[in-house]
This record gives C-alpha cells, structure tokens and sequence, in this order.
C-alpha cells in the first residue's frame, strides 16, 4: 500500500487566501438549518465545499446524495443564482427543502444529462463507487467534480478513489440485517424473473449492486482514470488530523472556531477533480 497522497495539477488556491474565507464562511454557517447533521457534512467539508464552489462558479450544480438537505443549503447560500439538481433515492430524510432545487431520486446515471452548461459541477456525497462516479461523469461531459467522502483505505463504506490509488479494493462488511433485507430482494427480484414474463430486472440488479459494495480493483484500473484526470486535490483538514492528508489550515482551533470544536475533526478528504 502507498502512503503518498495523490496530486495533480494543484489549483492555484493559496493557504491565505483559503484561511481569509474560513471568517466568511463563518457568518453562513452559523445560519444552517441543521445543527446536529450526523450522517451528513461537519464545518471542515461544509467549507470545502463552499470554498471551492465559490472558486468554480457553476452555473449548474448536481448534488447526489442529499439527506437531510443541509449541503443543499450550502450550495444555494454559495451560489444563489446557480441552477441546482438533487438526486437521493430516498428524498424522505429531507429535513430542509430549497425551493429552487429541481429533486429527484433517480440514480445520477439514469438522469437525463443531454443539455448541461459547460461548467457544471457535480457533487458525489452518494457513497456510490467513485470509479464508477468518475466514469459516468467524463460520460455525461461533466468536468468538475467534488467527492464528499474520499475515504483512505481500510476505512468507509464503499469504493473510493483514494483508496483506489493506494491500490486498496473495497470489502463490504455487511450486518446481518443487511445481508436478509438483500436476500429478501434478491429472491424478489428471482421470483418476478420467473413468473413475470415481461419483468425487466436492471433497475432491480443496479439497487442490489449498490447493497452490497466490494470492488476488486483491477491492475490497469487507477491508471485507465487518472488517464481522464486533470486536477485532483484534496482540499485540507482545518486542523491537523491522525492520517495521511494534505497540510492543516491551521496548528489549532482558534477563537473564532470555538463554537465547532467538536466537528473539526470530521475529516475525510474532500477532494475536488477537474476531468480532462
Ligand atoms: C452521506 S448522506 C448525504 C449527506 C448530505 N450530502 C449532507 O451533507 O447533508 C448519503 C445519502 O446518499 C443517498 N444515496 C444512496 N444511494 C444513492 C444513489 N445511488 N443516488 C443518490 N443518492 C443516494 C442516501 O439515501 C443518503 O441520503
């Protein structure tokens, strides 16, 4: 396993300049509408996003993986007259509603992706296979990419580019509760296929695939996505954290962050990709 970070074409996005912005970012945060978002994005990705959403500029923004709807909130206070799509298969978690958004709980892939700015950016806080997020985003046309959870290996719940670069495969430990609701789906869908003559199983197969998670990472596959790669940059931790990341924005917590002490060291590598 390599312990090195994988970089590429940095942005010229300067630690000072990133530091200056924490102070803005502050006077938004503080109006969030959800102040306990566990399952969701803390203060370190919440300002990663919004500082790099500040510095894209899309005139679309395609969020896959809502919940509760506070990174939705985020990117509508970032970029008010930004477009917004937001795609969940389960939008019933959804504690705040923009009234802009256009919802879907479609899979991103199944979206209808025909006509899109040039600049749009998606967002990945799906916990879907980001190879596979990769690939269908270069599909789509789509170049601007942030992966909310970019998982280092032996950690996370799915495949992650990070860890496919550590050359680490993704294996699903499932409780057992887990494995007999997929069962229980997987006999469900057998069942139609035998007694449904017109019965079309693929939105069924996909739902199962996305259950159970394990990827086996195939030698020529890291290569065959940087290939596609143009900048990778995983934005930094506030504060120092006990893993391999980029340099902290800062030694520790100062006055101003005091009031989120306890989300600082939600960190999983926020990481921002521009395709080729
Ligand atoms: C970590 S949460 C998202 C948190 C949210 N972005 C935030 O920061 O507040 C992951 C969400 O992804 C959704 N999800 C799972 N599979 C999905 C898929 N294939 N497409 C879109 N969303 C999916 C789950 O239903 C869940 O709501």
């Amino acid at each position: 396993m390599e312990s090195t970070i994988y970089k590429k074409n940095y942005p010229n996005w300067d630690y000072e300049e990133i530091i200056n912005e924490i102070e803005i970012f502050l006077k938004i945060y503080e109006k969030r509408p959800i102040s306990n978002n566990k399952g969701g994005m803390k203060f370190p990705h919440a300002f990663g996003l919004y500082f790099i959403l500040k510095k894209i500029n899309p005139s679309l923004v395609i969020e896959s993986g809502v919940f509760k709807g506070q990174s939705t909130w985020i990117i509508e206070n970032t970029l008010p007259n930004a477009e917004i799509i937001c795609l969940d298969i389960d939008l019933s978690k959804r504690e705040y509603i923009s009234k802009k958004a256009k919802y879907s709980n479609l899979d991103f892939k199944f979206q209808d992706l025909s006509k899109i700015p040039e600049n749009t950016l998606v967002l990945f806080d799906d916990h879907v296979n980001h190879l596979n997020r990769i690939k269908e985003a270069y599909f789509f046309g789509i170049k601007n990419i942030i992966l909310d959870d970019n998982y280092k290996s032996n950690s996370g719940d799915f495949q992650t580019i990070k860890q496919s670069f550590e050359k680490y495969s993704f294996n699903h430990q499932l409780k057992i509760t887990s494995i007999f609701k997929t069962l229980f789906f997987f006999v469900k869908l057998l069942s139609k296929k035998i007694f449904v003559k017109k019965f079309n199983a693929h939105k069924e197969l996909n739902f199962i695939t996305n259950r159970i998670r394990d990827h086996s990472l195939n030698k020529n596959e890291f290569k065959n996505i940087d290939k596609i790669i143009k900048t990778y940059y995983e934005f930094p931790p506030i504060i120092p954290q006990n893993s391999n990341t980029e340099v902290p924005l800062l030694d520790q917590a100062n006055e101003q962050l005091k009031d989120y002490l306890n989300e600082l060291s939600v960190y999983n590598h926020l990481t921002f990709i521009e395709l080729k």
